[in-house]
């Protein structure tokens, strides 16, 4: 995504931008003052209780500005977002499912489809349209829109949930301060030292209980002063007064509507405090408010005398009455579930009074989920310095010293955000779980043409399978269902389901009113199939395979095994999708080199699963396999050297643009970086060799520039080029791309940010997981192959730069259910060991070890199977 869309996001919604940005006035003015009012002062040491290790984030300083200095915590479920203040806390808060729009807002919200009415003429624009782009000279169009485009109509955003303020009742200045930000147990910290106290704020969310926890204490045997609990939407742009009322003395709910004008989904949450101390007296008061006015209430723990309280929490846990098991025909698409309040109470309850406990469980539960894997990369961990100066020092190209241990911080920082934010019911949308307007840039949605796939890409090779759940389980639910309808109404086709490019979680299916190169892209549905796919490759989970997977990979088949056509422009026999657009680029044209690849990819995965799926339609079978063999494969070599981005020969060597889409054989595909001339020689293709192919996809790359074009300078499309580059075995290109991304892109808090240039930046979640990608596609490479009898081809450290002479993975995964340890020193491999699962289900796949282009050795998978390559050096 890029400018263009940003712009007409905001178009759509300007009103609410104009109160996002008063509120945004309103926060920092208010963070300022209170940054005066007690200077913190500045300590020259990372907190006493930050890792070790140096695992985590540490500052000197309050966060001021939301998206480059405020700290993520967060269980899936809820996130929230910590500046780390000493007398008023102000955590923002996050609520997974809670969007503005969709049928809430609009209960004829149809997701962005024709009318059942408009099939058949929908029908008729299409051949014409197809037959126009055929008989273009130039094989393109200038427009689809207006025949095949809808309105998107209530679309929606997510939503910021508003604020927790926790308040001290103290004055003075505010000494030995400093927050952190605990990687290893998940944990946002804050100490500080006044009026002689000193004082340790710590929050965190956790996924076992569903609930976050903001808990202070004194170390010093100094009592609490009063403490009084609040919920403000003052700070959140836009977003409604709830009703908030005392539930007990120590229980406040909220509850809310995300807008009232149009109407939107109802929000609540709860809020509940606790301390250890018997003699802590929680009062719940409801607060006086003008007539007419929502009732608001707060919680106070006041000083009172002989009373020795020295801690205290806040549990809270938040849903709303989105539904995404209600987002089919069946529910009349109304994704509308069960009162917030009555999910609120069925949580299973947990011992949200027992501090310790929450403690331990959250952080057991993380380690649990982190563990399993672990890299090195010969890193210093630098205590002396906070991570915002740390980052000031980092270089492009710079040296071990300055950037190694950032680099590895960046890295575990990704893993971090993903088990955090995709682990409750729906996925990491564009800011993971972490916005803080009414209104958050391009509707932190899902964007299906590189930014959710990303976002992705570290799930199973690092150990993460267990955060993609919500992914299938949303594609699933939202896409499909609806998708079928779009198959129908936009393309005629009765089989299997469609989607595009961006998406809410209302099921929009339909190819949004705006221009083909944002909404023209049905292969949404298809690369995220690759995901679907690869799961079950790196999992064998075949009962998985069987309920989730399978079905939606024939879905989307089934679909686009009707859309391929002959091409009618060449007349060379090859089938083609038409029309097509390659991701956020102009041209509406025909036989577009990513639709191609990655549709190729799919019938693949189809004919690798079928036999595990459990399915005994061979009908099916046999069509993807006739159409897999006719299909154009999307590889051409054109005028230029280049690998062609459209079937006709239209790039232009200038274009740098952000996406490399039709490289997606590249990197994460395998149609380029695993060519085989017996299997997609077709075409132009059969004349090529493995090299041609690979020498071609170089030059684009290289004209695509450094992932800073006039369209946009994300940190995104540096890490895919960075990914790209270790492809070829570019170490330093490769890092190269992968530290202009960093020094580039990333903010105090190593939040990747969309324009870092922008005293209030837009935080984009997608660089913060796609450089942890990158990295790992430096030292480990395992591309999928088009069939299981093919070898997986491993290469051991691709692409290591001098800035990580010494280190090690430990606990990698890659497909066949092999996890892979590879340890290396001075720049050189020393030991690599591959380990099988040891399980039912492991299918026998020939695996072949390179390391610096020669065979380590091979070996056939097989239960159990462990293999252990030593190098000694020579
Ligand atoms: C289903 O939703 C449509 C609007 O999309 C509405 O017109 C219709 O009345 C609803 N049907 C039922 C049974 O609720
Ligand atoms: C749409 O599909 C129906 C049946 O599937 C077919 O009869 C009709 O001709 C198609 N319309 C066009 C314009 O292709
Ligand atoms: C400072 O601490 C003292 C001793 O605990 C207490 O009496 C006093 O009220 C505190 N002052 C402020 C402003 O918090
Ligand atoms: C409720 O009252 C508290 C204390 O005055 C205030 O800080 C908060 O903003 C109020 N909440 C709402 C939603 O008005
Ligand atoms: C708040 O309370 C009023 C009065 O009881 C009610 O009309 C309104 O629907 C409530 N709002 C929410 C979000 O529950
Ligand atoms: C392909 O065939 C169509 C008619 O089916 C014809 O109009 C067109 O000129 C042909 N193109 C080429 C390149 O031969
Ligand atoms: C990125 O590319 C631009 C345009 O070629 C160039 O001006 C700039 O120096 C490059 N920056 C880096 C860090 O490679
Ligand atoms: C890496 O790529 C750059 C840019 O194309 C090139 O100049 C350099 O020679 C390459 N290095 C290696 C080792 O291939």
């Amino acid at each position: 995504m890029e400018n263009a869309t940003f712009n007409m996001h905001f178009e759509l919604c300007l009103p609410s931008r104009k109160l996002w940005s008063n509120m945004q006035r309103t926060v920092r003015t208010f963070q300022l003052l209170l940054l005066l009012f007690h200077r913190a002062s500045v300590i020259a040491a990372a907190p006493a209780s930050f890792p070790k290790s140096g695992n985590g984030l540490w500052y000197t300083q309050p966060g001021d500005v939301w998206s480059r200095e405020w700290l993520p915590v967060g269980n899936g479920y809820l996130g929230a977002m910590v500046p780390g203040n000493t007398v008023q806390e102000t955590t923002q808060l996050n609520i997974e499912s809670l969007w503005a729009g969709g049928p809430f807002a609009d209960p004829t919200y149809n997701g962005g489809n024709k009318q059942p009415s408009e099939r058949e003429a929908t029908a008729q624009s299409m051949q014409e349209i197809r037959a126009a782009i055929f008989q273009s000279p130039t094989g393109d169009i200038d427009n689809i829109i207006e025949q095949l485009g809808t309105d998107a109509g209530q679309y929606g955003s997510y939503a910021g949930a508003g604020n927790l303020l926790s308040t001290l009742g103290l004055t003075g200045t505010a000494t030995n301060y400093g927050r952190w930000l605990d990687l290893d147990q998940g944990l946002a910290q804050t100490t500080w030292t006044q009026n002689g106290t000193d004082f340790l704020r710590t929050t965190f969310c956790s996924n076992p209980t569903r609930a976050c926890i903001e808990h202070i204490s004194t170390t010093n045997s100094r009592p609490l002063p009063d403490l009084t609990y609040a919920f403000s939407i003052a700070l959140e742009s836009g977003l409604p007064a709830p009703n908030i009322t005392c539930q007990s003395k120590n229980t406040l709910l909220v509850r809310g509507f995300v807008s009232t004008s149009p109407p939107g989904m109802a929000y609540a949450l709860l809020f509940r405090a606790f301390s250890t101390s018997p003699s802590a007296q929680f009062q719940c008061i409801q607060q006086p408010v003008p007539s007419g006015f929502p009732p608001n209430a707060t919680i106070h723990l006041p000083v009172t005398a002989g009373a020795q309280v020295h801690d205290a929490w806040i549990a809270w846990v938040g849903d709303t009455e989105y539904d995404m098991n209600a987002g089919d025909a069946a529910h009349n698409f109304t994704f509308r579930g069960t009162d917030p309040v009555v999910k609120l109470q069925q949580l299973p309850s947990s011992p949200l009074s027992d501090y310790s406990t929450l403690l331990a469980q959250h952080t057991s539960d993380l380690k649990s989920v982190l563990s399993s894997f672990a890299l090195d990369l010969g890193q210093t961990p630098d205590l002396t310095k906070s991570t915002d100066v740390l980052k000031a020092a980092y270089t492009v190209d710079g040296p071990a010293s300055t950037n190694a241990y950032l680099d590895w911080v960046l890295f575990n920082y990704g893993r971090y955000m993903l088990a955090s934010s995709s682990r409750g019911v729906l996925p990491a949308n564009l800011q993971g779980k972490w916005g803080n307007g009414a209104s958050n840039a391009w509707g932190s949605d899902y964007h299906a043409d590189v930014n959710l796939q990303m976002s992705y890409w570290i799930a199973e090779v690092t150990g993460l399978s267990q955060t993609t759940p919500p992914l299938f389980d949303y594609i699933e639910k939202t896409w499909a269902p609806r998708g079928a309808y779009t198959a129908l109404v936009l393309y005629n086709i009765t089989r299997g389901w469609v989607t595009h490019d961006e998406m809410n979680v209302f099921g929009h299916t339909g190819m949004k009113a705006t221009l083909a190169e944002w909404s023209d892209y049905p292969e949404a549905s298809v690369w995220m199939m690759l995901h679907v796919w690869d799961h079950f490759d790196f999992t064998n989970d075949v009962d998985w395979w069987k309920r989730q997977g399978w079905p939606l990979i024939k879905g989307a088949a089934s679909f686009h095994l009707e859309k391929l056509m002959p091409d009618l422009h060449f007349n060379d026999s090859t089938l083609v999708v038409n029309p097509c657009n390659s991701p956020e680029q102009a041209p509406i044209t025909f036989g577009c080199a990513h639709s191609q690849q990655v549709i190729w990819q799919l019938f693949n995965a189809v004919e690798k699963g079928f036999a595990a799926s459990g399915d005994d339609d061979n009908d099916f079978l046999t069509e993807v396999l006739t159409k897999r063999a006719q299909m154009d494969k999307g590889l051409r070599i054109g005028s230029w050297g280049q690998l062609q981005e459209w079937k006709f020969d239209q790039d232009s060597p200038t274009d740098t643009h952000r996406h490399l889409s039709h490289l997606v054989g590249l990197y994460p595909g395998y149609a380029v970086s695993n060519f085989d001339p017996q299997v997609q020689g077709t075409g132009a293709a059969k004349a090529y060799s493995k090299n041609q192919v690979l020498d071609a996809a170089k030059v684009s790359l290289i004209h695509r520039g450094n992932g800073t074009g006039p369209d946009a300078d994300a940190g995104w499309e540096k890490a895919w080029r960075a990914a790209a580059w270790a492809q070829f075995g570019n170490s330093s290109m490769f890092y190269h791309e992968l530290s202009f991304a960093m020094n580039e892109n990333f903010g105090p808090n190593l939040f990747s940010l969309y324009n870092p240039g922008d005293p209030n930046p837009i935080f984009q979640i997608d660089a913060n997981f796609g450089i942890p990608a990158a990295v790992m596609n430096g030292l480990l490479q395992a591309p999928d192959v088009a069939s299981v009898s093919t070898p997986l081809i491993v290469t051991l450290l691709p692409a290591l730069p001098a800035q990580w002479a010494s280190g090690s993975i430990r606990g990698a995964r890659v497909r066949g259910g092999i996890t892979v340890d590879v340890k290396w020193s001075k720049g050189k491999l020393t030991e690599a060991t591959f380990t099988v699962d040891a399980a039912q289900n492991i299918r026998q796949r020939p695996v072949e070890v390179i390391y610096a282009s020669r065979v380590l050795g091979s070996f056939t998978t097989s239960s159990g199977l462990k293999k252990v390559f030593t190098v000694t050096r020579s």
